[in-house]
C-alpha cells in the first residue's frame, strides 16, 4: 500500500489568524494532500498562535525588535521554516514585506493570500478602495510571493459583488468567506503536484 504523504505547510501569520484556522480545519479531513507542520509569527500577542497550540502544532513567535535588522529576523525564520521542512510556505496576515532573499529562497513555494482581485489594489485598505473606485466586483487573489509587494503571479480568485450599501467591513466579511475557500483550495491543489 502505498503511503498518504502529506505536503508539509508552514504557515505565517501576524494576527487573527482565520486563513490559517481555515486551512487548519482542511487538514483535518483525511483525504486533504497537506498538514501544517509549524505556525510563524512575527508577533507574539498573535490569536493564531494560541489556536495552533491547541491544535498540537508547533507555533514559534520572532518578534522584530528582538533582531538587530530585518536580515536576522528574516534569517531566523528561515531556519524555523528550513527545520520544520515544510515544502510550501503560505503566508497568511503575514504583514512584513520579505526581502527579495527570503523570496528567492522560497521561490515558486511561498504563496500568500491578498484580499482584492489583484493586479488591482495591491497593498492595504483594499475594501474601502474598491468601493471608492465604484468597483462592481471585489474579491482575493492566492499568489506567488516574489519580491514586488503583491506582484507574483496569480495562482487563483474568487469575485464576489459589491453591493450598493456596502461598507468596508460587510465586504472584508464577504470577501473573507472567500479567501478561507480559496486558500484551503489552492493548497490542495498544490499539495497534489
Ligand atoms: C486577510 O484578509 C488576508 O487576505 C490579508 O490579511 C487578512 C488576514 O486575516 N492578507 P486573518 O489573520 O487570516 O484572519
Amino acid at each position: 500500500m502505498v503511503a498518504n504523504i502529506r505536503k508539509k505547510l508552514a504557515v505565517l501569520i501576524s494576527g487573527r489568524g482565520s486563513n490559517m484556522e481555515a486551512i487548519l480545519n482542511a487538514t483535518r479531513f483525511k483525504d486533504y494532500p497537506a498538514k501544517i507542520c509549524i505556525v510563524i509569527s512575527d508577533n507574539p500577542e498573535a490569536k493564531g498562535l494560541e489556536t495552533a497550540i491547541k491544535s498540537g502544532i508547533e507555533a514559534r513567535s520572532f518578534k522584530r525588535n528582538d533582531y538587530q535588522d530585518k536580515a536576522s529576523h528574516e534569517q531566523a525564520i528561515m531556519e524555523a521554516i528550513n527545520a520544520s521542512g515544510a515544502d510550501l510556505i503560505c503566508l497568511a496576515g503575514y504583514m512584513r514585506i520579505l526581502s527579495s532573499d527570503f523570496t528567492d529562497t522560497y521561490d515558486g513555494r511561498l504563496i500568500n493570500i491578498h484580499p482584492s482581485l489583484l493586479p488591482k489594489f495591491k497593498g492595504l485598505n483594499t475594501h474601502q478602495r474598491a468601493i471608492t473606485a465604484g468597483e462592481k466586483e471585489h474579491g482575493c487573489t492566492v499568489h506567488y510571493v516574489n519580491s514586488q509587494m503583491d506582484g507574483g503571479k496569480i495562482i487563483s480568485q474568487a469575485v464576489v459583488p459589491v453591493l450598493e450599501d456596502d461598507t468596508a467591513d460587510t465586504l472584508a466579511s464577504r470577501v473573507l468567506i472567500e479567501e478561507h475557500k480559496l486558500y484551503q483550495e489552492v493548497i490542495r491543489n498544490l499539495a497534489k503536484q
